[in-house]
């Protein structure tokens, strides 16, 4: 399967990045990620939504030739960073090139409640009409990783036995959900 990672932190040790790298590697037989750059893209204006400047076609194309996005973003201020949501934005203007696309959720934080207020809105966002994501059901799928610092190699990958082996049971679960074509109602 081929997918494309947006990672909604820019830091440069963010766990939110090493844990997309995490996955890149432990299914590299399964998938073959390439990452998004949204510190590239500029703020949305929807004056140029149907002509957009070249690095956002660019993403836009990248997008749309992936049969997956997977997502991993870190909550801001109990919401998905701003970098984060310009880019959905930009995706779903135009040629809306989400519609129907299976998106895995993942999240980061440093905190007790690892990304969930976040992961809410990013669900919301994800069932608006401009982009109409397909989404797991939330029951069992969410991949949270509170007190990051406690759960990944200092400055590597993510090695907490228990939420490598939930990653494992909710990775199964997504590509099946991504393969199969009867499943392709949109969850909120
Ligand atoms: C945070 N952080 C944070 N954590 C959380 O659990 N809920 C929140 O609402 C916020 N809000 C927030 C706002 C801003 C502007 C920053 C910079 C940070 C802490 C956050 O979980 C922590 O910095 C993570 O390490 C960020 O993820 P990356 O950059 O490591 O991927």
């Amino acid at each position: 399967m081929k997918v494309v990672a947006m990672v909604g932190s820019l830091r440069r040790d963010s766990f939110n990045r090493r844990l997309a790298e995490t996955v890149r590697d432990r299914y590299r037989d399964r998938l073959q990620m390439e990452f998004a750059d949204l510190s590239v893209l500029p703020p949305f204006n929807q004056d140029e939504e149907l002509n957009p400047p070249p690095v956002v076609q660019a993403f836009k194309a990248q997008v749309a030739a992936a049969d997956a996005v997977f997502i991993f973003t870190p909550e801001y201020n109990w919401s998905v960073p701003g970098v984060l949501k310009n880019a959905i934005d930009w995706l779903s203007r135009g040629e809306r090139v989400m519609v129907g696309k299976p998106v895995f959720i993942a999240g980061a934080s440093t905190g007790m409640l690892g990304t969930i207020r976040a992961h809410l809105h990013l669900r919301e966002i994800l069932a608006s009409p401009g982009v109409s994501a397909r989404v797991m059901p939330p029951g069992g799928n969410e991949v949270l990783v509170n007190f990051a610092a406690d759960k990944f190699a200092p400055s590597g990958p993510l090695v907490d036995p228990a939420t490598l082996s939930f990653l494992d049971d909710v990775m199964e679960r997504f590509i099946q959900f991504a393969a199969s074509a009867q499943d392709a109602r949109h969850t909120p």
